[in-house]
């Protein structure tokens, strides 16, 4: 590596971004849904979108989800489980509660067409304000994202850790931002690190700004320390009952808010699992192989085995067992002619469940399907589930 560039060497090699990365970009730039027009709504979106998402991810739901909530007037006005259900897929759902309650605002006060104002939105950062007011109102304003940051760091050979290299290059670029087209000049940044000064193996030599690099490789950034991520391990239980399954609402924890399916935070075998429902009450079921996945959030890493577990269809009204709690309504509940009691079952449960007997709730798999959205930690359980009427096998 050369050495790092300071003061108005570093500046001038700023000021020749534009000439370098425009013709490049104009050249080389994706097709990408989001770059057909620059209407304030749609850069919006999409660098909510993007924020935390793949291009590759984010193309088919940008779509989707402006034909369905084409205006910020129509986002405002969206059900909520409908927005998170075109939201499913890209994760980190409070992007879109964040986004709705943003548009709400917008809705009623219009666009801000500054940084800061955009800043004052749910959900909006030095970043985002940057993009969409570059992107849509070609105005000069930086937004430095990982890509960004790669980039310039081994292009200034600058090896601080990525939140000071974030302060200063927020600062220092502004002054680089071309007029006319601040929002080419962000995006080609962006297009840069995703296409060419990719994270490994960088395409050095097909970079416009070659000449200028001092670092020309991967040695930068440096890598920063993993997080510690927790460890959980889950059993999960699909219940099962006249072609519904049981699913529940996250109180508390990640993916608050959302649905999922019941489970205990331990590992428990085949023989365990049998047991445990036993206890429970319900001893009148077929228990599904175990299937295995693990789902890794940022701080937390999910080992997952689920069961699917079939009940019996519900016994007829008047043969409700005693000590049935009238809360804890449903076939689960009423799946019990052996005497199954949601305190039973709260009471085996307990405490390492993530719901009680009164919080399932139950729908078809094809319904789950199409109007629930489940989050991709859970989503993978949906071939376990057993259609009505469907061939053991
Ligand atoms: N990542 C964040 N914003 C982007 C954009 N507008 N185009 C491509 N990738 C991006």
């Amino acid at each position: 590596m050369e050495q790092i560039l300071q003061g108005e060497a570093r500046a001038a090699v700023l000021r020749q971004l534009p000439r370098l990365l425009l013709p490049w970009y104009d050249k080389n730039k994706r097709d990408l849904p989001w770059r057909k027009d620059t209407d304030p709504y749609r850069v919006w979106v999409s660098e909510i979108m993007l924020q935390q998402t793949r291009v590759e991810a984010a193309k088919e739901h940008y779509i989707r989800f402006l034909r369905e909530l084409p205006t910020v007037q129509a986002l405002a006005a969206c059900p909520e489980e409908r927005l998170l259900k075109l939201w499913e897929g890209l994760g980190y759902y409070s992007r879109a509660r964040n986004l709705q309650k943003a548009a709400r605002i917008v809705a009623s006060e219009g666009f801000p067409d500054t940084a800061e104002g955009w800043k004052k939105l749910p959900g909006i950062g030095d970043y985002t304000a940057g993009a969409i007011v570059s992107i849509a109102f070609q105005k000069p304003a930086a937004a430095v994202d990982g890509n960004v940051i790669r980039v310039l760091s081994r292009l200034l050979g600058d090896a601080r850790p990525a939140e000071a290299l974030k302060t200063s290059f927020q600062k220092e670029l502004q002054p680089a931002l071309p007029q006319g087209r601040c929002g080419d000049f962000t995006q080609s940044l962006m297009e840069l690190g995703a296409t060419v000064c990719l994270p490994a193996s960088p395409l050095c030599l097909t970079c416009p700004l070659l000449a200028l690099c001092q670092t020309k490789s991967d040695a930068l950034p440096l890598p920063k320390a993993k997080p510690a991520r927790r460890q959980v391990s889950m059993t999960l239980f699909l219940f099962m009952q006249a072609g519904k399954a049981a699913l529940f609402r996250r109180t508390a924890g990640v993916l608050q808010g959302m649905y999922g399916f019941f489970y205990v935070e331990e590992a428990l075998s085949p023989a365990a699992a049998r047991q445990k429902l036993q206890k429970a009450g319900l001893t009148n079921f077929t228990l599904g192989a175990p299937q295995a996945h693990r789902h890794v959030f940022t701080h937390i890493e999910w080992d997952m085995a689920a069961y699917a577990v079939q009940l019996p269809p519900p016994a007829p009204a008047d043969a409700a067992p005693q000590g049935f709690s009238p809360a804890a309504e449903g076939p689960l509940a009423a799946a019990a002619p052996q005497g199954f009691s949601a305190a039973a079952f709260d009471a085996a449960f307990a405490p390492a469940a993530h719901a009680d007997a009164a919080a399932l709730e139950w729908y078809a798999p094809a319904e789950i399907r199409k109007n629930i959205s489940l989050p991709s930690a859970f989503r993978w359980c949906l071939p376990l589930l057993r259609e009505e009427g469907e061939k053991e096998g």
